[in-house]
């Protein structure tokens, strides 16, 4: 299958690197958080099949490294459905890594706050998602060799692996938030009526990510974490309007923390 050699062609460009067991996605204004020990990166372009993101604060490259021992990869930068290209090209990256044999995901976002009591600045886990983007990665034939052709999609995101996160934020004087993440595809941020449509479907968070390389994952039977920054007050939640400046300042502030949550945490998965 077509679809195969394009993943095992990615998947073996970066067994170069080394044999992550765990990786990590890092997205808006939130690629310099993480810093490994002996680093060796690829850019995308140097990728076979990686898609190139164009979004400004996306620097687009794949490194691995060690951090306590154990072998981590870190992704900075992410392509977005919005930017045009397919979703099988969106998840290509988590299914080389599944490929490679990583078996936890951490996927990181920036969001807007829906939920009453959320704040410009708050770190949340994603508990689940509602998909609507108006399409899912695993349409048309299946990639029986990958996972299988309906996968359960009842626990998303690991409640072990969650729990693990809430102690290790605990031990670091962090607040972790849980809340239900949204995905839709932009790049319009929404109107108020849509966020209060959205609240009313059970929606804390929204974004345009995480939730097409979520299904991927468990699909080819990763697990999942997923941790938001909430970069402001969704649209009419705020009385101003939505800036991309104020995302990428709001995750900039919140890199440090994020940085100290990925450093404890990730060892530990
Ligand atoms: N809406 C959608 N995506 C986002 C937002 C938002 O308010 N903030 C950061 N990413």
């Amino acid at each position: 299958m077509e679809e195969m050699r394009r993943i095992e062609r990615a998947a073996n460009a970066l067994a170069e690197l080394g044999r992550p067991e765990v990786a990590v996605i890092l997205g808006s204004g939130l690629s310099g958080v993480f810093p490994l020990a002996e680093e060796r990166t690829l850019p995308f372009t140097a990728i076979p099949g990686f898609p190139v993101p164009s979004v400004a604060g996306h620097a687009g490259e794949v490194a691995v490294g060690t951090l306590s021992g154990r072998t981590v990869l870190v992704q900075r930068g992410r392509v977005h459905f919005y930017e045009g290209h397919p979703l099988a090209d969106v998840v290509l990256p988590v299914r080389a890594y599944a490929r490679l044999g990583v078996g936890a995901l951490v996927l990181t976002n920036a969001s807007g706050g829906i939920a009453h009591g959320l704040e410009a600045g708050d770190l949340v886990l994603l508990s689940d998602h509602i998909n609507f983007l108006g399409e899912n990665p695993l349409r048309g034939p299946n990639l029986d060799p990958v996972g299988p052709r309906f996968p359960d999609m009842t626990e998303v995101y690991d409640r072990a692996l969650r729990r693990i996160a809430h102690g290790v934020a605990e031990e670091l004087g962090i607040t972790l938030k849980e809340g239900v993440y949204l995905a839709t595809l932009g790049p319009s941020y929404e109107t108020p009526a849509e966020i209060r449509a959205f609240r009313s479907l059970g929606a804390d968070l929204v974004g345009m990510s995480t939730v097409p390389e979520a299904i991927a994952a468990r699909h080819a039977g990763m697990k999942v974490l997923a941790i938001s920054c909430v970069t402001n007050l969704a649209a009419g939640v705020s009385p101003s309007p939505l800036s991309h400046d104020e995302v990428i300042a709001t995750s900039r502030r919140r890199a440090a923390d994020l940085g100290r949550l990925l450093n404890s945490l990730v060892p530990r998965l």
